[in-house]
């Protein structure tokens, strides 16, 4: 498989079998997470795979939307990380102060991407998860006030083998070369 169709391959699934993850699967997502670039190499990530199946229906509930039944599929998937952000590093914050920009969140994100197309090698749907409330799963994991939570990423095996379509932009419509043009 190409990196193209690797990209291709990995969505958001939504619909998990029960079946266990290999503890060696899981810890090739953390490592391809690990190998990922950051501002300054501040590396300002620390990831909780909870597998532990109590702990991890207690976290899935905290991820649903009670109106919509929005993220409900969490509770059938047998693994949930939980991407805490760690402090940066001096350089990393001085640069996020001087540029505007925190970079911590742009660093957790291509290392959870990392991880959901290690994953998809394996085999394993992900769905990286922004709504959840922050507070419970901190205090189900205790995590310091001093820290926040980026992200949380579902893991388990699809039930099923489809692969969704993707609905993207056009490459017209979301690059241009040389100048910022848009096609209307
Ligand atoms: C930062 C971020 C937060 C997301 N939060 C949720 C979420 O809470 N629930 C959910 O079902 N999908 C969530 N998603 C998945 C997106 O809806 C999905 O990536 C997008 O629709 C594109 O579909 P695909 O991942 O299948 O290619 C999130 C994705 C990102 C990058």
């Amino acid at each position: 498989m190409n990196f193209i169709e690797l990209a291709q391959k990995r969505y958001s699934v939504r619909n998990f079998s029960d079946k266990p993850v290999e503890k060696e699967k899981i810890l090739r997502c953390i490592e391809a997470a690990r190998l990922s670039p950051s501002a300054c190499n501040s590396q300002p990530w620390h990831f909780v795979v909870v597998d532990e199946i109590n702990l991890k229906d207690r976290i899935a509930k905290e991820t649903v939307m009670s109106l919509s039944g929005m993220n409900k599929f969490t509770l059938d998937a047998p693994v949930i990380v939980v991407i805490v952000i760690e402090k940066k590093s001096i350089s990393s914050t001085i640069g996020s102060f001087l540029k505007g920009k925190d970079f911590s969140l742009i660093d957790i994100g291509i290392a959870a991407e990392h991880f959901c197309l290690q994953a998809a090698e394996e085999r394993l749907g992900t769905c990286m998860l922004g709504w959840f409330d922050e507070k419970a799963v901190k205090k189900l994991l205790s995590i310091p006030d001093s820290r926040h939570i980026g992200l949380l990423i579902s893991l388990g095996y699809p039930a099923n083998g489809e692969v969704r379509a993707k609905n993207r932009k056009s490459i017209e419509e979301m690059s241009s070369f040389n100048s910022y043009k848009k096609e209307k």
